[in-house]
């Protein structure tokens, strides 16, 4: 059986290209004792594999120079010598850009997920909106923000996988919603499709004074997706004992240079603000009581979500610089073959 595979080859300066990552075409290693065979159908592709390549500390070792990139997958274990996996069973966890993995089926102590039943599903649906930036949302809203009736949430990369989500959990939850999204058409689709009360192109607008006519009572919750210069505008528009909740930064996941700011954060001091960080890890005893939310609320048609699947693993690269220009439309997934 034949691997293509997409090995880190160099750490990227900026956006990784062929000269950081190069595709290879290997024989699939024999299995050792304890490990399983996986063959990969969807892979996950997210702004934090990006710092995954960088050698800095960071929750993950970086990706080994000559190891595949890193990814989230879904795929079918096809051989076994892990009395925990059997052939057949269908798996979500750590693996890489790549048809087959090798794995002992754990990650640290945690255990590959088993997917027991799509319920009818699509298989993409568990890396997006029931997988780990539909839970990402949830415990961002659910455990940091915790909306009340007709507060102002403001949220960053409104139309993206997560962002998306935040925004129609916050509205369920009562609050007035706020997208920031990089293009009209996008911002069309926050109020038209996800149901937000008001969207503001980044890009285009005069970003504080569009934040002050959205938010004439100021800003009570901001769920920040991009750091950067959204986030110091973010702060100056912040009412007293507001609530940031830190799911990413991705306006310098590809930075060349020492990243400068954010300037305002005198303003945490003055409005007594809380600015917390959260990784959906952190969560894993509550995977269960998120999913089981996030379908009931998908099934009663009170979620949207966009799956912007791409075939073919060899498009998975190129397709990677749309998370940093803004070229996805919603949840970012490869299908590594046609069917
Ligand atoms: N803490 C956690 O456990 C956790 C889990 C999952 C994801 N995350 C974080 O959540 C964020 C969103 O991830 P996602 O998977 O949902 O991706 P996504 O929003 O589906 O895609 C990324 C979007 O970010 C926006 N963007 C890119 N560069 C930007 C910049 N310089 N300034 C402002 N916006 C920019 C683009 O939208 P526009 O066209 O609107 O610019 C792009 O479409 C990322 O920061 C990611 O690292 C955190």
């Amino acid at each position: 059986m034949l691997n293509r595979r997409f090995l880190l080859s160099q750490r990227p300066q900026g956006l990784p290209t062929e000269e950081h990552v190069t595709y290879t075409e290997e024989p699939v290693k024999a299995l050792k004792d304890g490990e399983i065979l996986i063959k990969n159908d969807f892979i996950s592709l997210d702004p934090a594999i990006r710092g995954w390549m960088d050698d800095v500390p960071s929750y993950l070792p970086p990706i080994a120079l000559g190891d595949p990139v890193r990814a989230t997958t879904i795929g079918k274990v096809v051989d076994s010598k892990n009395s925990e996996f059997k052939a057949g069973d269908l798996v979500l966890g750590l693996n890489g850009w790549e048809d087959y993995s090798v794995s002992t089926g754990f990650v640290g102590p945690n255990k590959m997920g088993v997917i027991e039943d799509t319920f009818g599903l699509p298989l993409e649906y568990f890396l997006s909106v029931l997988g780990p930036t539909g839970l990402t949302a949830y415990f961002g809203v659910e455990d940091i923000l915790r909306p009340k009736k007709d507060q102002a949430l403001v949220v960053s990369a409104a139309a993206g996988a997560v962002g998306s989500i935040v925004g129609q959990i916050a509205k369920i939850k009562g609050a007035k919603t706020i997208g920031l999204a990089g293009s009209e058409e996008k911002c069309q689709r926050l109020t038209s499709r996800f149901g937000f009360d008001s969207a503001i192109n980044y890009h285009t607008n005069n970003l504080d004074a569009a934040i002050k006519e959205a938010t004439p009572n100021g800003v009570d919750l901001y769920f920040d997706n991009v750091g950067g210069d959204i986030l110091d505008t973010l702060l100056l528009n912040m009412n007293d004992f507001g609530r940031i909740a830190m799911c990413g930064m991705i306006s310098q996941y590809n930075a060349t240079e020492p990243v400068p700011g954010p300037y305002n954060m005198w303003q945490v001091v003055v409005k007594s603000l809380t600015l917390q960080g959260f990784l959906i890890r952190d969560y894993a005893d509550r995977f269960g009581e998120a999913f089981e939310s996030l379908a009931h609320w998908l099934n009663d048609g009170l979620i949207k979500h966009e799956d912007h699947v791409v075939v073919g693993l060899e498009k998975t690269l190129d397709s990677f610089a749309l998370l940093f220009n803004g070229g996805n439309q919603g949840k970012l997934t490869i299908k590594v073959r046609q069917d």
